[in-house]
């Protein structure tokens, strides 16, 4: 049956605004994902699913080992709710999550802080400084895996870690290794300039010959610098993983053999951005409904509320994306409103006050920060509905 009369009879006794995650789409995307990682763990971004119930069913599939998080309160709770092995990928400032993780070797045990410089490791040491005896904080060293060129004038990739080179990654190393109370226990060297671009953008030709040639550049490249930072790491200690990727390239990035396993978040919910690459078909999982609440002219209907724009540069691929029925677009003025929105277009003509349009979300998990729950889809059914972070009241970012 096509999705959206199949939406609507699922969801028929709910009153929009209201989110749904299609399981079958999800557990569809999940097998790729899978296949595309080659027999490599996939470390599972959870900024990208902000969802402790949906992060559980995740983990109970094949293929799937650990967690990805993105703020150390969101970690210290996952682990203290029974996940393991959670790796926070971004540098953490909070001086009560430290002294907590330093406070209980289960936790530290399971939880893997993100450092790029001596600084970080000065913070921990400030902060934990009363606490006896203190477990081995793991680190995870973050390496730089943008592309740079023309002797530095063009950089493509998040600005992130200032540690770029194997002797720089050494450096490191060696100091971690001998400062007591840490442990260097993984690498992470994240390609945002090939997992979060897309290579096949629309209506850009040139823009796409431009995107190919510097993804094809950069991974030329990053083979080779990868492996020569864990080698020079490798001669201080013994890695429990080398992380690198994301959705977007999950098939180039376990191709090298320094790469233990990859991560990956929004190839799960399939939103928006990832319609774009030439390397995978996602199937759209993650939904928002939003009811007709007027019909202003001809082919022109409003909706409640709408304006969930993504986190990222400004400009309209953040927008979320009318969905279902197809062929709707936003007003030029008005775009996605904060408490409503118009939408043009011939699909217009046969919505009623009370029917739902279906949004897409720029982005994976940015959805789970707008609405309490996540209601399930199987088949034709409403199988449950579960709390977002949000829902349990957990807004980490
Ligand atoms: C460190 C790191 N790894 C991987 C990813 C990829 O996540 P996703 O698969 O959700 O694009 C991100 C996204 O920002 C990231 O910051």
């Amino acid at each position: 049956m096509d999705a959206r009369p199949r939406y609507d009879r699922a969801t028929e006794t709910l009153d929009p605004p209201f989110a749904i995650l299609d399981l079958d789409a999800m557990r569809a995307n999940a097998a790729d994902l899978v296949r595309r990682a080659g027999g490599k763990p996939i470390r599972v971004a959870t900024k990208s699913i902000r969802c402790r119930p949906v992060l559980e069913r995740i983990m109970a599939m094949d293929g799937f080992h650990g967690l990805m998080a993105f703020t150390l309160p969101e970690a210290l709770w996952l682990a203290r709710s029974g996940f393991a092995d959670i790796l926070v990928a971004y540098p953490t400032a909070d001086r009560a999550a430290l002294a907590e993780l330093a406070g209980d070797p289960r936790l530290a045990r399971e939880i893997t802080v993100t450092v790029d410089s001596v600084e970080h490791l000065d913070y921990v040491d400030d902060v934990v400084a009363d606490v006896h005896p203190r477990p081995e904080i793991r680190i995870c060293l973050d390496i730089d895996a943008g592309y740079i060129a023309f002797g530095g004038k063009f950089r493509a990739g998040a600005l992130r870690s200032t540690v770029r080179e194997p002797e720089q990654a050494a450096d490191l190393a060696a100091e971690i290794a001998k400062r007591p109370g840490f442990r260097l226990a993984g690498l992470m060297a994240y390609e945002a300039q090939i997992a979060g671009v897309g290579d096949a953008p629309p209506g850009n030709p040139a823009m796409t010959r431009a995107i190919r040639l510097m993804q094809q550049r950069s991974a030329r490249e990053l083979v080779m610098r990868r492996g020569r930072v864990v080698n020079a790491v490798r001669q201080f200690c013994d890695l429990d993983f080398v992380n690198g990727g994301g959705t977007g390239s999950i098939e180039r990035t376990v191709r090298e053999k320094a790469v233990t396993e990859v991560a990956a978040g929004s190839g799960f919910f399939h939103p928006r951005l990832f319609d774009f690459y030439r390397a995978f078909t996602g199937h759209p999982a993650a939904f928002f409904a939003l009811p007709v609440v007027r019909r202003p002219g001809p082919a022109t209907v409003t909706v409640l509320g709408g304006g969930y724009l993504a986190s990222g540069p400004a400009g309209p691929s953040r927008l979320p994306q009318p969905y279902l029925p197809p062929g709707l677009r936003y007003a030029p003025d008005e775009g996605a409103g904060e408490v409503q929105t118009p939408l043009l277009g011939e699909a217009a003509e046969d919505l009623r006050v009370g029917d739902r349009v279906w949004f897409r979300h720029a982005k994976a998990g940015e959805l789970c920060e707008r609405f309490a729950a996540l209601h399930l889809i199987e088949g034709d059914d409403l199988v449950g509905t579960v709390p977002t972070y949000r829902g349990e009241g957990k807004t980490f970012l």
